[in-house]
Order: structure tokens, then sequence, then C-alpha cells
């Protein structure tokens, strides 16, 4: 059994997962597309409310289960009638990967490119025609997804404790400090407080239904939640050797909460490396996913080193998102294991690692064909692949995930079984039970305008 040797090791492997391109690439674009300070008390107040309950109780099926998103729901309801979730949560993670890696491909294309020194005196509409060229070469972006799939498939092949827990103890904190010092220089920049202002100054008249929706998404994307990820993860927990309630309970509430704290953080101080520049440069913040990769390149020029800090920074990209893919292939590797040991032919770690790995090339290279129009059949309802799955899986599938985990837990876990406070109870379950199937089942309905609710603003 695959297990992490200590707490530390768990909670820098959980933000490893959390902290990525969701944080860097998608929270400022997003934000930038909905209008900025409201959206963004949305997603901290979303983060805080449904985060916590959810991250808490992903880590405590995991750990009461030992099993991953594959066995939990069986494991602890004693039936099969929960599949269907264990399943939903695989194609929301085979849907996540097949965008997440084209993306990872962006940031190890900018960073050779920046080693290159290939952004000097490119102005901003320069910079822009770069990401429409690179974006018209199909081949050069499989290339890059292929690295970094061969480069997660290599760290999970030498087993989740020697694997995860080792490069996120090194990389996690350098990350922090690279984030923390780009952000402090950026904030000075001429327009940098316009960009601030974007950022924290809440405008309501942008929220809609459908917004709120997006909010809840990119929350818990940012946060890992609502596809095993979190669950395979507290299934390696490592058991104390004189565990109590109180200590167990302990555990799970301070790496939920300093994991909740650490990705608000960081998504924060992303949008606040971003949107300074996005004003200093004269960018429009709903720029879209493109957003970080053409602003950034443009600050790094009037910068002292510019090679240095655009190859740093882009490094720190690469960093932040192969710590998320490696949980994410983790999540199915784990899963595949775990389902091929009710057939005949039970699979070793090497063998999953191998079958995800192919499974994520040829997912990823339909992605990127269709996003480059090379195929052009390929889409759905006029949208790209890339972009379906992208919109699809934050704003659709992460949150019916998360309900039905949330219901689960509320409902169908006999109480006995999860032992814990009176207190902790209490809130957990009037959470688990009530207030995160209902008020997400409010949205999705409000979004799809059964209700037609206005929302007024001055
Ligand atoms: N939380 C990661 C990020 O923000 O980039 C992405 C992610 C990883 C999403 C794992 C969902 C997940 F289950």
């Amino acid at each position: 059994m695959s297990s992490f040797s200590s707490k530390i090791g768990v909670l820098l492997a959980a933000a490893g997962s959390a902290v990525g391109l969701g944080s860097i690439w998608k929270f400022p674009y997003v934000v930038g597309e909905n209008g900025g300070g409201a959206f963004i008390i949305l997603y901290v107040v979303f983060s805080l409310i449904f985060g916590l309950p959810l991250v808490m109780n992903d880590f405590m099926i995991g750990r009461l289960s030992g099993k991953s998103a594959y066995g939990v729901f069986r494991t602890l309801s004693g039936t099969n009638h929960w599949q269907w979730l264990s399943w939903l949560t695989m194609v929301t993670v085979t849907l996540l990967t097949s965008f997440y890696f084209v993306v990872t491909g962006w940031c190890f294309y900018y960073l050779t490119e920046a080693a290159m020194n290939t952004f000097a005196g490119m102005d901003a509409e320069g910079l822009t025609n770069f990401f429409t060229a690179f974006g018209h070469k199909p081949l050069t972006m499989i290339g890059y997804a292929f690295v970094a799939i061969v480069l997660t498939a290599a760290v999970l092949w030498f087993d989740v404790n020697k694997g995860i827990e080792r490069l996120s103890k090194i990389l996690m904190p350098l990350l922090f400090l690279m984030l923390i010092v780009m952000a402090s220089h950026m904030v000075f920049l001429d327009g940098g407080t316009t960009g601030l202002k974007f950022l924290f100054e809440p405008n309501f008249s942008k929220l809609t239904p459908k917004v709120i929706l997006e909010a809840v998404g990119l929350s818990f994307f940012t946060l890992s939640i609502g596809l095993g990820i979190l669950i395979t993860y507290g299934g390696y927990m490592p058991k104390e050797e004189k565990e109590t309630l109180h200590s167990k309970e302990k555990n799970i509430v301070n790496t939920s909460i300093q994991m909740i704290a650490l990705v608000i953080f960081i998504s924060l101080l992303a949008g606040m490396i971003v949107f300074p520049a996005v004003f200093a440069y004269g960018f429009s913040p709903a720029e879209g996913p493109q957003l970080t990769f053409v602003t950034l390149p443009a600050v790094f020029q009037n910068m002292f080193c510019p090679t240095l800090t655009s190859v740093s920074f882009f490094a720190l990209m690469c960093v932040a998102a192969i710590t998320s893919t490696i949980s994410l292939m983790e999540v199915m590797v784990a899963f595949v294991r775990e389902a091929s040991e009710d057939t005949k032919r039970p699979l070793n770690r090497h063998k999953s690692v191998i079958i995800v790995g192919v499974i994520q090339l040829i997912t990823n290279s339909l992605c990127i064909l269709s996003m480059t129009g090379s195929v052009r059949w390929l889409t759905v309802m006029d949208k790209n692949l890339f972009d379906t799955a992208n919109n699809l899986t934050t704003d659709i599938l992460i949150p019916i995930g998360a309900m039905g985990t949330s219901i689960f837990t509320g409902w169908f876990i006999p109480k006995a079984r999860y032992q814990s406070s009176p207190m902790i109870s209490f809130l957990y379950l009037l959470t688990l039970r009530w207030i995160v199937p209902v008020v997400i089942f409010i949205i999705f309905l409000e979004s799809m305008n059964v209700f037609q609710f206005t929302i007024i603003t001055k």
C-alpha cells in the first residue's frame, strides 16, 4: 500500500496538487473575464464555506476507507449503488487532464523560448502574435504536452512516497518564495494601482447566476475538490502509533485549513502579478486563456535582468503545473489499479502508469488538433474540444462531483463509522447534508434560467 511518510508530506503534496495552473493561469483570466473584485469575494467565500468541509470530507473518507476514488464509495456504503460517482470522477479527471497537459506544455514552450531570449524587444502586439502563431503549430504543442506527460509519468513510476513527497517538499516552498518576490515588484509598476483596484474593488453589476456558478467551479478547481484527488491522498495519510479521535480530527482539520489558506493566498498573489501588468501595458483583462502568457513577457522586458526573470517565472509555472499533473495522473493510476483488481488480471503500478500515459497522449492530442483547427470536425456544438473540456469540467462536472460526495457522506455513511466530536459532527453534517447540495443545486438551476432571479445592483 502506498503511503506518505509524514504529516508535512501530506500537506505539501495536497498543496502541490491544489496550487497549479488553476491559481496562476486560470484564476487571473477568469477573474478578468468576470469583472474583478466582486468575483474574488465570491471565490473566497465559496472556498471557505464550501471548500473547508469538502476538503475535510475528501481526506476523511479517503482515510477511513484507505481506497481511491474507485473503491471509496463502495467500501464505505457497502453497496454498489454509488459506483456511478466513482466513474463520474474518472470521466471528469480524464477530461480535465486532456486540457491541463496542453497548458502545461505551453509553460514548457514559453520556458524554452524565454531561455533563448525570444521575447526580447517584442511589444504587446508582437507577444499576442507570437501566441497566435504558436496556436497554429499543433505538432509543437503536442510535443510539449508529451514532454509534460512523460515527466509526470516518470515521477509516478517511482511510487507516491518517494516521488511526490520528495518533489513537493523541495518545490513548493521555492514556488511560494518566487511568487512573493514577483508580486512585490509588480505592484510598484506604473498602472499597478489600477490593477490592484480592479482586483480588490468589488463591482457587483457583473454578477449573474452563471458567474456565480463559475466562482464555485473555480474555487473547487483550485482546491482540487470533486475529483477524488484528496480522497486518494487521504488514503495515503500516515497513521500515528497512538492515534486518538482528537488527534486524527485535528490532523485533518489543520491540513485542510492550511491547504486552503495557501491556495487562496497564491491565487491572489498571481492576480497581483498579472493585473498590474495588464493595466500598465494596455492589455485587456478579458484576454481569455492567453492572458498570463501574453501579458507577463511584456513586463519582463522592462525589468532588471529580463531573461533571468522570465525564465524564473515560467520555470515556476512549470513546477506548479507538474505538481498538479502528478496528483491528477496519480488518481487515474490508483483508479485503474483498483478497478483492475476486480478482474482476473490485476495491473501493477508500472503498467497502470503506461496505460494512463497513453490515454493522456491521445486525449491531449485530440484537444490540440481541435483547438488549432487542424481537424475541423473535432468540435462540440461549435466549440473546440479544449474549450469544451475546460468549461464542462470546471462549471459542471466538478460541482456535480462535489455535490455527490457531499450527499454521500452527509446521508449515506452510517454516522458511527466516522466518529467525530459532537461540535464538528454537527457543523460538518449541516454543511454536507444541506448547505452544499442545496446551494449548488439552486445555483445550477438559476444558471439555466429556471427561476429568472435578477441581481439588483445600484
Ligand atoms: N487544483 C489544480 C490547479 O488549481 O491547478 C488543478 C486540479 C488538480 C484540479 C486536481 C482538480 C484536481 F482534482
